[in-house]
């Protein structure tokens, strides 16, 4: 059985559930349209914030949607995905971000990074909006790099806007004491929140539309199962409902029951 066949079985002119959605295309769920809104007053004030969630809650999807909204002639976005990249690493990307070539020793850099900052802002016009991703894999070393950063941007005239999002994870990090004076410049804390489950049933007939099919293809109680068994996470209901659009073909079924939903949530929580 290919992925292939499941489609075409359903009608589907794509197969529903991927990841891979133009910002039009979101499901605009409550916490969604929060963390988008959050981020754009995050940029529009120049500030500092951090939007955490759950594994697979959409805040790197919140993200991306916030960003295409933004006038990118009036905006420098630099995007960092992982800050797992070694100690030179978050400096070094943003100096690149930023088109010059990082200076060699760690100060060099520092000062390099807040002066092209500033650059974007006064000789560009640009405001720099700085994404730092997965941030609560920084490690303490990184914080202090952050701290530094922001510090030396409130002391100057220079604005830019400086959004961390991370696991649930990172906001207890920041509350440790060294990272007080990080933590105290923080605009907003933003957690993402998993979705209803009238929130996840929007969800998947919104997916089943985009794939081209108009009627209702998931029974209300596979959808309250794929909710609870995903805990209303978006990334996990893809998953599950995808698995659910396979035990229903393999079953020969018209629709996505709750037998379906069963074995895909059994299926799902044996691997
Ligand atoms: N608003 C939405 N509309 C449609 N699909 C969404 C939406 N939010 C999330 N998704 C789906 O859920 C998946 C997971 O979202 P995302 O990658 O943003 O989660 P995350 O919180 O960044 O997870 P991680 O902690 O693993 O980085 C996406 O690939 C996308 O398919
Ligand atoms: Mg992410």
């Amino acid at each position: 059985m290919s992925i292939d066949q499941v489609r075409a079985y359903f009608g589907f002119t794509k197969m529903p559930f991927g990841k891979a959605l133009a910002p039009s295309a979101l499901y605009k769920s409550h916490g969604h349209q929060e963390a988008v809104a959050r981020i754009a007053f995050l940029v529009g004030e120049a500030a500092i914030g951090v939007v955490t969630g759950e594994v697979g809650s959409g805040k790197t999807v919140a993200a991306r949607a916030a960003v295409a909204e933004l006038e990118p002639s009036r905006h420098s976005i630099v995007y960092l995905p992982n800050p797992a990249v070694g100690a030179r690493g978050l400096y070094a990307e943003l100096v690149s971000r930023l088109g010059a070539e990082p200076r060699f020793h760690k100060a060099a850099l520092i000062a390099q990074a807040t002066s092209l900052l500033a650059a974007e802002c006064s000789e560009r016009g640009r405001r720099p909006v700085v994404l730092v991703d997965e941030a609560h894999l920084l490690d303490s070393s990184q914080l202090e790099e952050l701290r530094l950063l922001t510090s030396s941007e409130m002391d100057s005239a220079n604005q830019f806007a400086l959004i961390l999002i991370g696991q649930p994870l990172l906001r207890a990090r920041l509350r440790l004491g060294s990272f007080a004076a990080l933590e105290q410049r923080l605009a907003l804390r933003y957690v993402v929140p998993p979705m209803s489950p009238e929130e996840t049933a929007g969800y998947v007939s919104h997916h089943v539309k985009l794939a081209g099919r108009a009627d209702t293809l998931f029974s209300d109680d596979a959808v309250a199962r794929v909710h609870q068994a995903a805990r209303g996470l978006p990334r996990a209901v893809n998953n599950l409902a995808r698995q659910a659009l396979v035990a229903a073909y393999a079953a020969k079924a018209a629709i996505v029951d709750d037998k379906a939903a069963r074995s895909a949530v059994a299926e799902m929580s044996a691997e």
